[in-house]
């Protein structure tokens, strides 16, 4: 891909799409508007909060990564979703109940008029759970195309220059690449003939994207994940990224990791496991859904490890995720891994991670980082997969024959590199030996 030869500003409101105005999606909006009335920090929104090196570590060249480069301002955002529940945002955000009724009262105005259009739903991929606010249609065509309606129409009520879609649905039973998703041309066959293999996140995908919509996929089911959708992405000249925010265990494991092959640790096994008691935890108890985030979780390891070099240290691992729904817990998910390593001579030792953790609270900044970047990427001609915002998923998305990267240093480099390229700014390979001439 060539360098952007220029940027175009981010004048005008940009409007965000949200497939899904569950926990996630709710604790996003809310938190945007605190912020934007100056009552609360984007504490973990790499945008807002993070800098970036310039030049030499001698030039002192640090500004605010937003000041860096042209990224649609807070204030110019403007919501929209769809679900397959009724409830407003407001409604939808006191049920997942993770902010407390204090905060939510602040903003009760704005997220109450955010209310959700019919969605394009099928019981097939999410068994555990049903609503009364969903589209009708002939076939998954028509669906499709009354999505293509919606955000037309909300382009022209919000009057917005931009807009970027951020699938926070749930996580949809698993599915495999399939001949049907190979070209759009066959895509489009398979949506008139209802074809099983085509999922409702599919539909937002091919919707966006047929849109001119840069489409970032929060969960791990396929959705913009398939050849024929990347390949229109490439003809309508639309970002896209994926899969699955990584944010609590995930997060972790690709830090740990890492430490453990650059130090050249071994490991025997790794086990995690979860309660949570919010509705996507509910989800999850479906095996088939269970199976996709199981995918999504499982993969990280083999890659950042890479046992076929390593095969004394790392062959002969064992992985194991588990996920258990314990509503009590609500949003505040607890994960423990035990990971059992070994040293010098092969003598073993353990490690014992209990993360305490808030899902949504960590979501939230990543599907706000994943809109401005989309955008900014959009506004720079870059088109098709965009392999550096990797840094947010669990299962990142690549060109086809491609491993992806999921050592969160080397993909949070992989990040401020390509805005230094954006920009035309020399990168950083933190070789240093110049300043020992
Ligand atoms: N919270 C995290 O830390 C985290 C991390 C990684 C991935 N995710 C993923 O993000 C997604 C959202 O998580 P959440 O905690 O907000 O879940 P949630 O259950 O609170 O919200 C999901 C919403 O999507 C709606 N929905 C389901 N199918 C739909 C469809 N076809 N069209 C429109 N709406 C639909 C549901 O009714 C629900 O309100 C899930 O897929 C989850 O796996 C979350």
């Amino acid at each position: 891909m060539e360098k952007p030869s220029k940027i175009a500003p981010a004048r005008g409101k940009l409007g965000v799409l949200l497939p899904g105005m569950g926990a996630v999606s709710t604790t996003f909006m809310a938190g945007v508007e605190l912020v934007r009335k100056g009552k609360a920090q984007p504490v973990g929104s790499l945008t807002q909060m993070g800098t970036i090196r310039l030049g030499k570590r001698t030039e002192g060249r640090t500004p605010l990564i937003k000041k860096f480069v042209p990224l649609a301002d807070l204030k110019d955002l403007t919501f929209a979703g769809w679900d397959i529940f009724k409830d407003n945002a407001y409604q939808s955000a006191a049920n997942a109940g993770v902010l407390n009724p204090q905060d939510l009262e602040k903003v009760k105005p704005f997220l109450s008029t955010i209310k959700p259009m019919k969605a394009a739903f099928d019981h097939d991929f999410v068994k555990l759970i049903d609503g009364p606010n969903i589209k009708k249609g002939k076939n998954k065509y028509e669906l499709a195309l009354q999505i293509k309606e919606d955000i037309a129409n909300f382009r022209k009520t919000s009057r917005v220059s931009r807009l970027v879609t951020c699938w926070c649905g749930s996580t949809e039973s698993f599915v495999k690449p399939e001949e049907v998703h190979s070209t759009p041309e066959k895509f489009v066959e398979a949506m008139k003939s209802n074809h099983p293999a085509i999922a409702p996140s599919m539909l937002y995908a091919w919707a966006s994207v047929t849109s001119g919509v840069p489409y970032a996929n929060g969960s791990p089911n396929l959705s913009v994940d398939i050849p024929a959708i990347q390949t229109l992405a490439h003809e309508h000249n639309v970002a896209i990224c994926g899969k699955d925010f990584k944010t609590g265990q995930t997060l972790l494991k690709t830090v740990l990791a890492p430490a453990f092959k650059a130090r050249m640790l071994g490991l025997d096994g790794w086990f995690s496991t979860n309660i949570l008691g919010n509705r996507d935890g509910e989800v999850l108890e479906d095996p088939g859904s269970f199976k996709t985030k199981e995918e999504s979780k499982l993969s990280v390891l083999e890659y950042i490890l890479q046992p076929q070099l390593y095969p004394q240290l790392y062959g002969k691992m064992c992985h194991k995720v588990r996920i258990n729904y314990y509503p009590p817990r609500g949003d505040n998910k607890e994960g423990w891994d035990n990971i059992d390593i070994f040293g010098w001579l092969g003598y073993p030792m353990q490690i014992k991670v209990d993360f305490l953790c808030r899902d949504s609270i960590l979501a939230a900044p990543i599907v706000l980082d994943l809109i401005l970047f989309l955008d900014l990427a959009q506004r720079a001609g870059m088109r098709g997969i965009q392999e550096w915002l990797s840094f947010y998923f669990k299962s990142p998305m690549t060109a086809p024959g491609l491993y992806p990267e999921h050592d969160l240093f080397i993909q949070s480099m992989k990040l401020k590199n390509t805005l230094r390229w954006m920009k035309g700014e020399d990168l950083i390979t933190h070789l240093g030996q110049e300043y020992y001439d």
